[in-house]
């Protein structure tokens, strides 16, 4: 059994800030690829104005599509209601809201404030939704290039305020400002106001502290991480946010400590294959898929 659970999210954070458009051919057959590797959960897009991300454009066709596959949790992003009402209608098992802690951030991501996110999120989650999942991810949680510190005690009002709806709570470290020391901090503070509800952390890798942040998110009690293949990824209403901590190095970490992560780091580098042909030119990071697993590499 894994001791650790992982949800790719590639196929939106990534894309959704690559330069390049990715045909939906080609992300149905990474998003198989992924869950062929032993990942259980994807974020395989967001159901946002075309126009505002026409990367997320095909979602809809993305969500049936990743719904046929057996034993995988199919999340996408909403930034409103109407966003949540086309993620039901397309079949998404699971509905992530983007609640940020930061004002400015809010304003520029979905042109709501951190108060008025939760209300949409609040009315989202009065509407029937047998099934579904509803998650709450407080992102800037540990701060922000507009507004620069964001307050943890604001963090743990927003988080408390979804966990009063929401099934689960996530903290996103949207543009790459948390360290290892705040990490663990925050993550108790949350921890001990809204208990199990916090589920999720998600990590950007903008300034090299996203395998660190993990690991300190882990040691206070975390094992639900976001990560993206190949580092891709970034809010493109986030100035500076750079890509995600990258699966390939997460799971090589996890694995090595002798924590499972019930994932095939050969079957995830043939992923990271079909990405790399699928967005030619798009810059693709990541250390183990580089150098390779040691010599007599033992997973958990
Ligand atoms: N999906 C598709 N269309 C949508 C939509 C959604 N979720 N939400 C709104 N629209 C449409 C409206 O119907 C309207 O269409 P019309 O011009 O044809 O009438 C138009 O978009 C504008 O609607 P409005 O409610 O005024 O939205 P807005 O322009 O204030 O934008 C958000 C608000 C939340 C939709 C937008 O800021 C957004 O999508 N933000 C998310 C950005 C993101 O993905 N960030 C990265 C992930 S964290
Ligand atoms: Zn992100």
């Amino acid at each position: 059994m894994s001791e650790i659970h992982i949800c790719e999210v590639g196929p939106r954070d990534g894309l959704q800030n690559a330069k390049h458009l990715m045909p939906t051919e080609a992300k149905k057959a990474w998003i198989a690829a992924l869950a062929a590797a032993g990942l259980r959960e994807i974020e395989v897009g967001s159901f946002v104005p075309p126009k505002l991300i026409p990367a997320m454009a095909d979602t809809a066709e993305v969500v049936s599509f990743s719904r046929e596959i057996p034993g995988l949790k199919v999340v996408a992003l909403a930034p409103n209601l109407k966003g949540f009402q086309r993620a039901l209608e397309a079949g998404a098992h699971k509905v992530t809201f983007p609640v940020s802690a930061s004002r400015a951030h809010s304003e520029s991501n979905v042109r709501m404030t951190p108060q008025q996110m939760v209300e949409e999120v609040r009315r989202c989650a009065a509407l029937p939704h047998p099934g579904v999942e509803i998650e709450g991810a407080v992102s800037t949680a540990f701060g922000c290039t507009m507004q620069g510190a964001v307050p943890e005690d604001d963090v743990v009002r927003i988080a408390a305020a979804l966990a009063e709806f929401c099934d689960a709570v996530a903290l996103a470290d949207t543009v790459g400002y948390a360290n290892p020391a705040q990490v663990r901090r925050v993550f108790k503070k949350v921890s001990s106001a809204i208990g199990k509800k916090l589920e999720g952390a998600h990590f950007h890798d903008t300034r090299g502290l996203g395998l660190a942040n993990a690991l300190a998110a882990y040691e206070a009690g975390v094992r639900h991480f976001d990560s993206s293949m190949g580092g891709l990824g970034g809010c493109p209403f986030a100035p500076g946010a750079s890509g995600n901590v990258i699966t390939e190095d997460l799971v090589f970490m996890f694995e090595s400590m002798g924590i499972g992560t019930g994932i095939d780091l050969d079957a995830l580098f043939e992923a990271r294959g079909i990405l790399a042909r699928a967005i030619p030119g798009e810059p693709i990071y990541g250390h183990t898929p580089v150098a390779g697993l040691p010599k007599g590499f033992v997973p958990a």
